[in-house]
């Protein structure tokens, strides 16, 4: 999961911390001890909103510290980290003043640096078009050493931008093993060009004869890149080019699903007019329209509803989308998936401990989503009346009305 940790949308951050949720010590704080702290704390939060001046006042009273760690689903992050993962330099560059480590490896499954990251970040990241952003990260984190361990043919670093080789004239002395040469993580120079969405590029080296289909160490293909960019042009040039519209890679995600996680509506669209399969479960049993809500994308979700998509799949926990969407308090998402017209969700659904939407509800969810939810009711299939909906008890043989009672308010 290494490689794609940072091309998973911002929910990764938000949502998927919370559910390995570890509460650590806090008590005293270090400059130099690092603790883990839960992911709802105040210097997590602020990393994440951005918010410099709050997380400035927590480090000057010293109740947070550049050291203090959290828990993910990919591993134990750093403050400086988890400020990356959330694309908030400012505060990375905070951070850094107050002396956090950018060449820190402390992560479980993560084994990168910051430093190391960024700097992957800014030269293989898509959209090389957003040059501001490259800007800040290269100033912002001293360049790594490691270029070496990278294996990088010249093939690679002309697309790269880190050798000024002509494109065209390489690609013409190319014999086949060097057009499909592959660096450590095993991605082809195609497969980068679709990550940094360079269309020039990727037309260039597929006319020249690469192989349009070959995976990455992730088993991703250059297609699941491409699917994660803003645009859909080189989507439809690898797809043009041959490329495996429905490759699973090692964790049983298509490109559909990568275009859903990145909330990408076009790469969506075009993907489902070319027989992208719809209702794919990944290992996890997360389908893309769940992956689709995750990211909070309510256009993503309509795209995928519009295609018939079964909104009753359940994930390994027993959730489905809607359940998803009002675990998250995504009101508009709930909406959308709930709406007679659209969705139609059924809400009698329960995971595997007896839990319905309406206890995520009751316990998750804010006003609005539970209020959308309710206005439902009356609209669910004959037979699921709103008394026999609210009376179901979960797991523990509580009703939704006690779940919210218990909550407070
Ligand atoms: C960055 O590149 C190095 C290879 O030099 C690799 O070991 C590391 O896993 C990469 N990190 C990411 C996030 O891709
Ligand atoms: C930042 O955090 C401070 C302290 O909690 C808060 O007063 C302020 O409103 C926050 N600013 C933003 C932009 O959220
Ligand atoms: C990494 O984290 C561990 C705690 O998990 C800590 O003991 C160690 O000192 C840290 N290393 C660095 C380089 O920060
Ligand atoms: C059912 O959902 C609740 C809340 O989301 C969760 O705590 C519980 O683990 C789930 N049950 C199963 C079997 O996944």
């Amino acid at each position: 999961m290494i490689s794609g940790a940072f091309h998973l949308p911002h929910w990764i951050a938000s949502r998927a911390i919370i559910l390995t949720l570890i509460n650590g010590p806090s008590i005293s704080v270090s400059l130099t001890v690092a603790r883990i702290v839960p992911p709802d704390s105040d210097i997590f939060r602020y990393i994440q909103t951005g918010n410099c001046s709050g997380l400035q006042t927590l480090l000057l009273k010293g109740q947070a510290s550049p050291a203090d760690m959290i828990e993910s689903l990919y591993g134990t992050l750093d403050a400086l980290l988890f400020a990356l993962n959330c694309n908030q330099y400012e505060i990375c560059q905070l951070l850094l003043s107050w002396g956090a480590d950018p060449h820190a490896e402390n992560s479980t499954k993560l084994t990168d640096s910051a430093a190391n990251m960024a700097w992957n970040l800014s030269i293989e990241c898509p959209s090389p078009a957003n040059n501001a952003r490259k800007h800040l990260i290269e100033s912002t984190f001293p360049a790594p050493l490691d270029l070496d361990r990278r294996q990088f043919s010249l093939l690679h670093k002309t697309v790269l931008g880190l050798a000024y080789t002509n494109l065209p004239a390489l690609l013409a002395t190319c014999s086949p093993d060097a057009l499909n040469a592959r660096d450590c993580h095993g991605r082809t120079v195609v497969l980068m060009a679709a990550w940094r969405g360079d269309l020039k590029a990727v037309t260039e080296i597929l006319a020249a004869g690469a192989d349009s289909d070959l995976h990455d160490g992730d088993g991703r293909s250059p297609l699941h890149y491409a699917a994660m960019t803003a645009s859909d042009v080189c989507t439809r040039a690898l797809v043009w080019g041959g490329a495996d519209v429905n490759k699973v890679d090692n964790y049983g995600e298509t490109p559909l699903h990568c275009a859903c996680s990145c909330a990408r509506l076009a790469n969506v669209e075009y993907l489902l007019s070319v027989g992208a399969w719809l209702d794919m479960a990944n290992e996890r049993g997360v389908t893309p329209l769940m992956a689709a809500v995750m990211a909070g994308d309510v256009g993503v979700v309509e795209a995928l509803i519009a295609c018939g998509v079964n909104g009753e799949v359940k994930d390994k926990g027993g959730e489905t989308a809607v359940g998803l969407a009002v675990w998250g308090d995504q009101t508009d998402i709930v909406g959308v998936l709930v709406d007679k017209h659209k969705g139609r969700a059924r809400l009698d659904v329960h995971n595997d401990s007896g839990r319905t939407v309406l206890h995520t509800a009751a316990r998750y969810a804010g006003v609005q989503t539970m209020k959308r939810l309710l206005l439902s009711f009356r609209e669910q299939p004959p037979g699921e009346s709103s008394v026999r909906l609210g009376s179901r008890v979960d797991g523990q043989g509580m009703t939704a009305l006690e779940r919210l009672v218990e909550r407070g308010t």
